[in-house]
């Protein structure tokens, strides 16, 4: 349990980005079931109205708006409104991601910079709009979700992999002086989680976890504090000890384990 600050229902919102589908829409009606005021935002309008719809009936409520989170002015604009008509935002989860597979052959840049646009970049934008309102406030919580697939470069995901990576750092940077500003900061690092973003997957995933589960895990995480929330310990814990392994041994491991690339 962290001595920092813990966000409560009471204290003001909980902002989730990436709420339309997946882990984003799961967390948002977990924190609203446990009664907090949730804005969401992702760019499906639809997909949003849907899910203010399901969250009516729970104990907090869930209010939309359409962001792209690489629009970092129109974010703030639309952080400013909320704020001033519904509270301050005092627990923010950055967790708007996209994934593709990426192959050193061809290797095709401009694809590799849209997932770091929207993986880095979208955070980024979120830390500068959260990190001066809550500073002067002297208090918040700020989770960024990036993946265990930070801790090392996985096959066929160079941009995936190398943009959580920088995310995982990025908070190691901040948190001595996000601590000192009263900001608890948070990286989320989840295994496998059955969302629309793994659908797409063709190959094994070990552990893989049910969105619902996930969600509750990532939450307790919230309430709980402590930099790192991950999950499922097994994979976390697997992937953490292939990092510490010398170079050798670890790519001949992940060549057995992921069977990549294929024999010609
Ligand atoms: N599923 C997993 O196994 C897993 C594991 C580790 C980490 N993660 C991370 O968890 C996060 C969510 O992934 P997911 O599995 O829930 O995927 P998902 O179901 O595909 O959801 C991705 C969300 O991000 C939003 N989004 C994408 N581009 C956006 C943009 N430019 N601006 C605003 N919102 C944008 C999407 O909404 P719109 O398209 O409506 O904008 C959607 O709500 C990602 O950061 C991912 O890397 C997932």
């Amino acid at each position: 349990m962290s001595g920092l600050y813990r966000a409560r229902p009471e204290d003001g919102l909980a902002w989730v980005t990436g709420a339309s589908s997946g882990i984003g829409r799961g967390t948002a009606l977990e924190l609203a079931r446990r009664g907090f005021r949730v804005l969401a935002t992702a760019r499906s309008k639809e997909a949003l109205d849907t899910l203010v719809i399901e969250a009516a009936a729970l104990k907090g409520s869930i209010i939309a708006r359409t962001v792209d989170v690489t629009d970092a002015a129109l974010q703030k604009q639309v952080i400013d409104e909320v704020e001033a008509s519904e509270g301050p935002i005092m627990l923010a989860f950055l967790n708007a991601g996209i994934y593709w597979p990426m192959r050193a052959h061809p290797f095709d840049a401009a694809s590799f910079k849209k997932i770091f646009d929207v993986n880095v970049g979208g955070v980024v934008n979120g830390l500068e709009v959260m990190f001066d309102r809550m500073a002067a406030r002297g208090r918040g919580q700020i989770a960024i979700n990036a993946s265990v697939a930070g801790y090392i470069g996985l096959p066929r995901a160079a941009a995936y992999s190398s943009s959580k990576a920088a995310l995982i750092v990025m908070a190691e940077s901040l948190k001595i002086e996000t601590d000192a500003l009263g900001i608890t900061l948070q990286v989320v690092n989840p295994g496998f989680v059955k969302t629309p973003l793994t659908d797409k997957n063709d190959h094994p995933m070990p552990f893989l976890m049910e969105l619902d589960d996930a969600s509750r895990v990532i939450c307790d995480g919230f309430a709980r504090g402590g930099f790192e929330i991950t999950f499922p310990w097994q994979l976390s814990r697997i992937l953490k000890f292939l990092r510490l392994l010398p170079y050798e041994t670890y790519f001949s491991l992940i060549r057995k384990a992921t069977g990549y690339p294929p024999k010609r």
